[in-house]
């Protein structure tokens, strides 16, 4: 029998820890969000397509504590008249933890 070793109860409180990690990471990578919701058909990193650039997004909201919610929002339900004469559509396929999510990762953006 071996005799008792510190090093067993070490191991288990880091794996523990290692478990917790992983749950507390966002599920789905928001880039990977972005492409398979669409959004990149209308909106592009840093350049203007037909919604305004992530980065144009970012730039404008920044320090704005009501954006991620505000911002959330308009994701799920669409909007129009922040950023010129075209309407942003709904996007209904969107749970609202994906539109925090995505909204986050948007005011990420630099
Ligand atoms: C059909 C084109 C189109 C698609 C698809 C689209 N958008 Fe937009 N988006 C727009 C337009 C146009 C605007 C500007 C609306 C305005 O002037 O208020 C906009 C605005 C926004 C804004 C800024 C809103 C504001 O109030 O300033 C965010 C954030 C945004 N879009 C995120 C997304 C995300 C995330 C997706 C994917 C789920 C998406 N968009 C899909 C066209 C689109």
């Amino acid at each position: 029998m071996p005799r008792f070793s510190p090093w067993y109860g070490t191991v288990a409180v880091m794996l523990s820890f290692a478990g917790g990690c992983a749950l507390a990471a966002d599920p789905v990578d928001p880039a990977r969000l972005a492409a398979s919701r669409a959004c990149l058909s209308c909106h592009a990193p840093a350049a203007r397509i037909v919604g305004p650039s992530f980065k144009e997004i970012a730039d404008r909201y920044r320090g704005d504590a009501k954006a991620p919610a505000a911002l959330a929002r308009t994701i799920r339900q669409g909007g129009k008249g922040h950023w010129g004469q075209l309407p942003m559509p709904a996007n209904p396929r969107v749970t609202e933890a994906e539109a925090a999510q995505l909204a986050r990762w948007i005011l990420d953006r630099k």
